[in-house]
């Protein structure tokens, strides 16, 4: 099926069912029913059935699901099959702590570039990469053709360099700076990131169930 077809919402749950399907294939789960994957995610059965009949015939009655097949499938519509490379913006506080801890190659990306526009940040290695001046960029795009950009600079800055990243190539940005991407390039795509906005979900959450 095409991604076209399946709904966003069954995408943001995708990440989730694909990193429960790899702790059951490392604990040696071979086959799931949707009963026992809705009770270890906190779902229930019938979503699960309904989510994964948006792709195909993954489950058979009786047998439930085929753990490694049915990752392997939800990989392939994530784009995890390929590695893009990506550029990093920023390599401040954030930057330096996504560059670190994100296991870029396992979620479809390869960190290829960081780029910060201050010198002293120019020359330090973050793994196995090292810090270049934002001016470089251009010639790094056009050398390496990266498609996908994490913007983790100030938000006053992220408009202009949101233009230029475009005329290098860049269709794809996850973006930290809570400047809202309103890029009208149809091709481009954009995960804002908000981690203020999920400590608000928790205080809503906290709160709630105090009234009960
Ligand atoms: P920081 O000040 O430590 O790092 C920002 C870096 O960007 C600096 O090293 C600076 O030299 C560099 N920079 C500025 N203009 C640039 C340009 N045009 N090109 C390349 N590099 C440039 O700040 P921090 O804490 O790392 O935060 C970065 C951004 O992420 C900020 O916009 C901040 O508001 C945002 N942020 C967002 C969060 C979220 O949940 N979305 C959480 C935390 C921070």
């Amino acid at each position: 099926m095409s991604k076209n077809a399946i709904s966003n919402s069954v995408i943001r749950r995708l990440p989730r069912y694909y990193r429960f399907l790899g702790d059951l294939e490392a604990n040696g789960y071979v086959r799931i029913s949707s009963r026992e994957l809705a009770e270890k995610m906190g779902l229930t059965a019938s979503q699960i059935r309904q989510d994964f009949n948006c792709f195909g015939e993954f489950g058979q009655q009786g047998y439930g699901y085929n753990v490694t097949g049915l990752r392997g499938e939800i990989g392939k519509i994530l784009g995890l099959d390929k590695q893009t490379p990506m550029i990093l913006l920023g390599a401040g506080n954030l930057g330096r702590a996504l560059a670190s801890h994100i296991d870029f190659r396992n979620r479809g990306f390869d960190l290829v570039g960081i780029f910060d526009a201050n010198p002293d940040l120019v020359g330090m290695k973050i793994g196995e990469l090292t810090v270049m001046d934002v001016s470089a960029i251009e010639s790094f795009c056009s050398e390496n053709k990266p498609t996908a950009a994490i913007l983790c600079i100030p938000r006053e800055s992220a408009e202009k360099e949101v233009e230029k990243l475009i005329s290098y190539g860049i269709r794809a940005f996850w973006n930290f700076t809570h400047y809202d991407l309103r890029v009208t390039h149809k091709d481009v795509a954009v995960e804002n990131v908000h981690l203020g906005d999920s400590l608000t979900t928790l205080s809503y959450c906290l709160n709630s169930s105090d009234e009960k």
